[in-house]
């Protein structure tokens, strides 16, 4: 009786042990693969263009800000060329002129980043803090099939692209 029992101890602390190692093995390899989806980014239809409201409309789930006027859309992405945080669209009190290249542009609002203090001018061009280009531009197109306006993540496109409707 008393073998049968130091038996099954042994077993069951063997047991222990391996199913222990299998936790630990399961979880340093789980490590190695982050909870982060690096996919193909989609390429949406965000609706009518007569339906997008004049002027700015963030899509969170995109993190891309889309800009009205009139018939014309443009589109820049609202990740941070930094880290990648969402920044903050911010309207200016009262328009300023500001050299980009080699041009005078009036810049009516810009873009802040809450993490590290980037800031970029309202078309996306990057000019104090850590990040180190401007915000891409997203390529905006309609739909053949259905005319619904379409971002596609994956296209970034030219500075100053705007589609006309
Ligand atoms: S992530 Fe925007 S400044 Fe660092």
């Amino acid at each position: 009786m008393k073998l049968i029992r130091r038996e099954f101890l042994n077993k069951l602390g063997i047991g222990s042990l391996i199913a222990l190692f299998a936790g630990q093995l399961y979880m340093w390899i789980r490590s190695l693969f982050p909870n982060v989806s690096y996919g193909k980014l989609r390429r949406v239809k965000i609706g009518n263009p007569q339906d997008i409201p004049e002027g700015m409309t963030f899509r969170n789930d995109l993190k891309v800000y889309i800009f009205r006027e009139r018939n014309t859309f443009h589109a820049i992405s609202g990740v941070c060329t930094h880290l990648g945080c969402t920044v903050n669209h911010v309207n200016l009190s009262r328009p300023k002129t500001v050299r980009i290249g080699d041009r005078d542009i009036e810049v009516r609002s810009e873009f802040h980043c809450p993490c590290h203090g980037s800031k970029f001018y309202g078309e996306g061009t990057n000019y104090t803090g850590p990040a180190p280009r401007p915000l891409d531009w997203i390529e905006l197109e309609i739909a053949p099939e259905d005319g619904k306006l379409v971002v596609d993540l994956d296209r970034k496109t030219t500075k100053n692209f705007k589609l006309t409707v």
